[in-house]
């Protein structure tokens, strides 16, 4: 079963008049009017705990959206148990019949739920119609789409045989369950850290963040549509520790497919190790971590360029992708012309709710992380080190809102150059622009993380040298461009370092690990 290259969703723009957006406001009035009720998904049994925990839009705190039934250490098991037990069929089941399954939940998306999809990210998570459209519709479908191409492409890998022998490869799924952990910021991780082991024929325990779960569910719904086989996905709302308790002391526990911090990563990683004799076979650990992403910016660039670039960079989706420009390195020469055309685009952003679509700027998911960027640009305003160019002004009243931030600091390793903060704040600094050599050490070593960074310039030179000697800055680099956006197909997506295992999501490296061969000789 061959599936050829598909080719990317068309983003749809939502403009004024248009159809899509007059569908997207009907189902946000939809979603806003009912209270929801949402279970944990068990072996495909709906299960209702009644621990209901509200559901409240970031930028909207008072309006209840509904409820989810939180569960315990108990609901981890039984996760686990219907993972195993429905394990045997779904590894036995063809290829092209599972394969099926996850087409036909990528043409409902885009079909039939998109404003769903769209809709629940939007209100649950903050995310604009824009930025909804091309996670949570577009980068589902294309993960869904391409992911059955990767598979289809290794499954056709065999070794050699020659006369008396026949060699093959048997691409098997792992022995056990599959852990997939999924965070807030993108529905799309959500859409693809359980189904890409899925497909491969491994069965998965999926937590999301609590605050994405609104959206979560809804993919849930789509994929038990399309006819995904009960206990194949176990979608369950646990807290970390209570989670990790259960399944990192868990004979069968076959492997995690993470998106989230750093610390968190690093703190499973070692239990995981702790642990590991007790497990039937070696876990594959993957995971996608924090990031410090960079724009180094050379003599020669376009000032409206960089300008553009860190504008849409840092702030669309309050900055909170793992991939926003967080650290900017501006070249003296055109360093004051940047900035005056940065702070013109900036306080030209409109900050409010998802449901006015010429909101370029919402909230920030919750409180906890309001509180966490507050502390940053507090911090900023009151050091002699560092100068609030625009923005800085943070009001949760209503949601949890916080201004686009420009800092600038005259020490290159100023704690906001330095630490994630996951938030609407960029941090730049002016180097010496006849010392290129200066700004490339200090992108390369002023964070551990290495996920994603930029170099904008137009002399070709400069371009060939920051390449090269950032080869390990970034596992997705970009030359004049934002350091965002990452397509599936176009641009596989992952970093090294601090950053991650860099198993590329949306490729056939992060499928191979969700898979172990078998190599199988007969002679005769
Ligand atoms: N794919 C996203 C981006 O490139 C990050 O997860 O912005």
């Amino acid at each position: 079963f061959a599936y050829p290259m598909p080719v990317n969703e068309p983003v749809l723009n939502y403009g004024p008049g248009s159809p899509e957006k007059a569908t997207l406001k009907k189902t946000l009035a939809e979603l806003k009017k009912k209270e929801a009720d949402i279970p944990m998904y068990i072996g495909g049994r709906a299960v209702r705990t009644g621990n209901r925990i509200a559901i409240t839009p970031p930028h909207e705190k008072d309006h209840v959206l509904g409820y989810f039934h939180e569960g315990d250490a108990k609901h981890v098991q039984q996760a686990i148990d219907a993972a195993l037990k429905a394990r045997a069929s779904w590894a036995e089941t063809s290829w092209e019949s599972r394969a099926a399954i996850f087409l036909k939940a990528a043409d409902l998306i885009a079909t039939k739920y998109r404003s769903y999809m769209n809709g629940t990210t939007m209100l649950g998570q903050s995310k604009n119609a824009y930025q909804a459209e091309i996670d949570a519709a577009c980068e589902i479908i294309d993960f869904l789409r391409f992911n059955v191409h990767f598979l289809s492409e290794i499954y056709k890998q065999q070794p050699i045989s020659s006369p008396g022998m026949h060699n093959r490869m048997e691409w098997r799924p792992l022995e056990g369950f599959v852990l997939a952990i999924t965070p807030f910021n993108f529905t799309a991780i959500g859409g693809n850290l359980p189904t890409a082991p899925a497909m491969c024929g491994n069965t998965v325990v999926w937590k999301p963040a609590h605050t994405q779960i609104y959206s979560a569910q809804m993919f849930m719904r789509i994929l038990q549509e399309a006819g995904l086989p009960d206990g194949v996905i176990n979608l369950i709302y646990v807290d970390g520790p209570t989670l990790g308790d259960v399944c990192f002391s868990h004979r069968d526990f076959a492997g995690v497919h993470f998106t989230g911090s750093t610390g968190v990563f690093n703190t499973m990683w070692a239990t995981i190790g702790a642990n590991i004799a007790q497990y039937r076979t070696y876990p594959r650990i993957v995971g996608e971590t924090g990031g410090k992403d960079f724009v180094l910016v050379h003599r020669s660039a376009d000032p409206d360029v960089v300008a553009t670039a860190l504008a849409r960079g840092a702030f669309e989706f309050q900055g909170q992708k793992c991939s926003a420009a967080s650290r900017a390195y501006l070249p003296s020469n055109i360093a004051e012309i940047v900035k005056r055309k940065l702070v013109d685009q900036v306080e030209q952003m409109k900050m409010g709710s998802v449901e006015d679509f010429s909101n370029f700027i919402n909230a920030v998911i919750d409180e906890r992380s309001y509180d966490k960027i507050k502390k940053y640009i507090d911090r900023a305003r009151k050091d002699r080190k560092a100068k609030i160019l625009v923005g800085g002004n943070c009001d949760k009243r209503k949601g949890y809102f916080v201004e686009p931030t420009v800092i600038e600091t005259t020490d290159p390793q100023y704690v906001t150059m330095c630490e994630e903060i996951f938030g609407p704040v960029l941090t730049i600094y002016t180097y010496d622009a006849n010392n290129f050599e200066k700004a490339l050490n200090l992108v390369d070593n002023t964070s551990p993380y290495a996920l994603t960074g930029s170099i904008i310039a137009r002399d070709r030179d400069a371009i060939e040298l920051a390449t090269s000697r950032l080869r390990n800055a970034a596992g997705n680099f970009y030359i004049n461009d934002k350091p965002t956006g990452a397509v599936v197909g176009q641009q596989p997506f992952g970093g090294a370092r601090a950053s991650g295992t860099n198993d590329k999501a949306g490729s056939m490296l992060n499928l191979y690990r969700w898979l172990s061969a078998r190599t199988i000789k007969e002679t005769y």
